[in-house]
C-alpha cells in the first residue's frame, strides 16, 4: 500500500522545499522529493539555487572581491601587503562548504518541520483515488499518493545551438563555478546576470575577459540611466563587452575554444579563449515528470502553464518557480511556494510581481524594484524622477566606495513610488526598504521624512525621495 501524504512536493528548491515546510506548518502530511546529489551521491536539496546559483556563485563573489581589494582597495586605507596570491582550490573548496551547510540546513529544516523527504525523481504514474500516483526512483524507490502535488522542477541552463556543454571548456553556471585554475583568457556569451557575476569573478581573479551580447543595449531590462553607469564601472574595471554581436559558430580545439560572430558593424570577428561560459538564458525543467501520464499542459517554452493562483490544468496539482513563468528568481519561486500551501489550506495569499526586488551581485551591485524610467514613457505615464549619487553620501565616502546613485521614480501626480534603482554599494541590502514603501503604496515624501541613521549609504535612498521634489540636502 502506497503512503499517503496530503501535499507531495517534488524539488527541493527553493519553490519546493519552503512551499513543503509552509505545507506541514499548517498541518497537513507533506513529502518532498527531489533528486540532487552531491560528490558522494548523497541528497543535496536546495536546487539550483544552493547547488550551482545564488549560494555558490555569491561565495564566489565574495571570495573574488576580497582579493581585488587586497590588491586595489587596501593601499588607499595604508594596508600594504606583499606577495598576494589566491590559492583558487581553496577557495573552491569554501565554496563547497558554504553549499553544504545550505543542503544540511535543509535536511534539518525538514526534520524539524516533519517533512518526509525522498532522494530520486518524482514522476507522475497516474491519477488515482485521492489524489495522484508518484513513482520514486534514485536512492529512494517508492511509490506514494499525494493528494495536493506541487511542482517545483526548476529550469536548466540554456546551451548554444550546436555548442553542448561540456563543462569543461563550454561551461554552464554548473561548470563555471567549478573552474579550477584561473584561465587567462575567458569568453562569456550573454552579458546577463550570470554572465556579467561569473564575469566579474573571474577577471578580479586575473583572467583577461570578453563578454559576447546579442542585443545592442546592455542591460536592456534595467533603468538605462542606471545600466549606462554599471557598463562604464565594468569597462573601467577591464571588462570587454561587445554589444550587438551574432554568434556564428563555437568551435573547441584541445585547450581552447573558438568563438566565430559578427560584431556590431556586421564585420567577423575571431575570439579565442581558454574557457567560454554560455549564459543566454534558462529553460523550464519538466524532464522526468511524465507530465504527459496525467496530461499536465506545457505552454511553448515547455514551462508548466499555471493561473494566477499557480495552478495546473490539472485539479490539486499546482506548480511554482523557475518552471513556471515569471522571473527565475529564488524569491520569487519561494513566495510562490508559500502561497500555494496557503491557498491549500483555503487561505487568500497574494504574490505582487510588481514588487519582486532584482538584484546582480557584481561591483558596484545593480537592485531594483518597480518600474524603470522607459517602462513609464512607454506607458505615457507622468512621473518625477530624483537621483542622488553616492558621491555626495558621507559612509560612501567613508567607505572608499562612491560608484553609482540611487535614483526613485513617483507618480508626478500622487508622489506614489513606481520604481527605485540603485547601482552602488550594498544596493543588494538598500533595496529592501523600496520593496518595503512600494508593497505599502508609500509616497516619496513619505521616504523623504523618515529618519534614516548617519552615516549610512539608506540616507541615499532619502536623498533620492527629496530629489523627487527638487530637495536634495547634500547635493
Ligand atoms: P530549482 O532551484 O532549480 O530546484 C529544482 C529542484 O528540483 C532541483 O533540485 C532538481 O534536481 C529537482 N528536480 C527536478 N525534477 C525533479 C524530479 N522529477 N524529481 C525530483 N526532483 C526533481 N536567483 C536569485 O534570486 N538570486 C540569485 O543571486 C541567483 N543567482 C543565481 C546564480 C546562478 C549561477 C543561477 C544559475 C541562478 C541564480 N538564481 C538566482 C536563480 C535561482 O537559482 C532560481 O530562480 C531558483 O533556484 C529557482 O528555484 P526553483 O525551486 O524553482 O528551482
Ligand atoms: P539572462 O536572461 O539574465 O541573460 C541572458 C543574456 O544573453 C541576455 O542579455 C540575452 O540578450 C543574451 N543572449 C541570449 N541569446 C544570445 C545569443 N545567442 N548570443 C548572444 N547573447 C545572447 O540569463 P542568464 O544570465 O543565463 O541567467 C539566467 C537567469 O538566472 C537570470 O535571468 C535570472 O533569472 C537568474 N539569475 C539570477 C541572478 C540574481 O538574481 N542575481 C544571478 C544569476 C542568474
Amino acid at each position: 500500500m502506497s503512503q499517503q501524504f496530503d501535499v507531495v512536493v517534488i524539488g527541493g528548491g527553493p519553490g519546493g522545499y519552503v512551499a513543503a515546510i509552509r505545507a506541514a506548518q499548517l498541518g497537513f502530511s507533506t513529502a518532498c522529493i527531489d533528486e540532487w546529489k552531491n560528490d558522494k551521491g548523497g541528497p543535496a536539496p536546495g536546487g539550483t539555487c544552493t547547488n550551482v546559483g545564488c549560494i555558490p556563485s555569491k561565495a564566489l563573489l565574495q571570495s573574488s572581491e576580497h582579493f581585488e581589494h587586497a590588491g586595489h582597495a587596501f593601499a588607499d586605507h595604508g594596508i600594504g601587503l606583499d606577495n598576494l596570491s589566491i590559492d583558487v582550490a581553496k577557495m573552491l573548496g569554501r565554496k563547497d562548504t558554504v553549499v553544504k551547510q545550505n543542503n544540511d540546513g535543509i535536511l534539518y529544516l525538514f526534520k524539524k518541520n516533519k517533512v518526509t523527504f525522498f532522494h530520486g525523481r518524482g514522476s507522475f504514474v497516474k491519477a488515482a483515488d485521492g489524489g495522484y500516483e508518484i513513482a520514486v526512483t534514485g536512492t529512494a524507490n517508492e511509490s506514494i499518493v499525494g493528494k495536493h502535488v506541487i511542482l517545483a522542477t526548476g529550469s536548466n541552463a540554456r546551451s548554444l545551438p550546436g555548442a553542448p556543454f561540456d563543462e569543461q571548456k563550454i561551461l554552464s553556471n554548473d561548470g563555471a563555478l567549478r573552474i579550477g585554475a584561473v584561465p587567462k583568457r575567458l569568453g562569456v556569451i550573454g552579458s546577463g546576470v550570470i554572465g556579467l557575476e561569473m564575469g566579474s569573478v573571474w577577471r578580479r581573479l586575473g583572467s583577461e575577459v570578453t563578454v559576447l551580447e546579442g542585443l545592442p543595449t546592455f542591460l536592456g531590462a534595467v533603468d538605462q540611466q542606471i545600466a549606462k553607469e554599471a557598463h562604464k564601472a565594468f569597462v573601467k574595471q577591464g571588462l570587454k563587452i561587445e554589444l550587438g554581436v551574432k554568434i556564428d559558430k563555437v568551435t573547441s580545439a584541445k585547450s581552447t575554444v573558438t568563438v566565430t560572430y559578427a560584431n556590431a558593424k556586421g564585420e567577423a570577428v575571431k575570439l579565442e579563449v581558454d574557457k567560454l561560459i554560455v549564459s543566454i538564458g534558462r529553460v523550464p525543467n519538466t524532464i522526468g515528470l511524465n507530465a504527459e501520464a496525467v496530461g499536465l499542459k506545457l505552454d511553448e517554452r515547455g514551462a508548466i502553464t499555471v493561473d494566477d493562483h499557480c495552478h495546473t490544468n490539472l485539479p490539486n496539482v499546482w506548480a511554482v518557480g523557475d518552471v513556471v513563468r515569471g522571473p527565475m528568481l529564488a524569491h520569487k519561486a519561494e513566495e510562490e511556494g508559500v502561497a500555494v500551501a496557503e491557498r491549500i489550506a483555503g487561505q487568500h495569499p497574494h504574490v505582487n510581481f510588481n514588487t519582486v526586488p532584482w538584484v546582480i551581485y557584481t561591483s558596484p551591485e545593480i537592485a531594483w524594484v518597480g518600474q524603470t524610467e522607459q517602462q513609464l514613457q512607454a506607458e505615457g505615464r507622468e512621473y518625477k524622477a530624483g537621483t542622488f549619487p553616492f558621491m555626495a553620501n558621507g559612509r560612501a565616502r567613508a567607505m572608499g566606495d562612491t560608484t553609482g546613485m540611487v535614483k526613485m521614480l513617483a507618480d508626478a501626480t500622487t508622489d506614489e513610488i513606481l520604481g527605485v534603482h540603485i547601482v552602488g554599494p550594498f544596493a543588494s541590502e538598500l533595496i529592501a526598504e523600496a520593496v518595503v514603501a512600494m508593497e505599502f503604496r508609500a509616497s516619496a515624501e513619505d521616504i523623504a521624512r523618515i529618519c534614516h541613521a548617519h552615516p549610512s549609504l539608506s540616507e541615499s535612498t532619502k536623498e533620492a525621495a527629496l530629489a523627487v521634489d527638487k530637495r536634495t540636502l547634500n547635493f
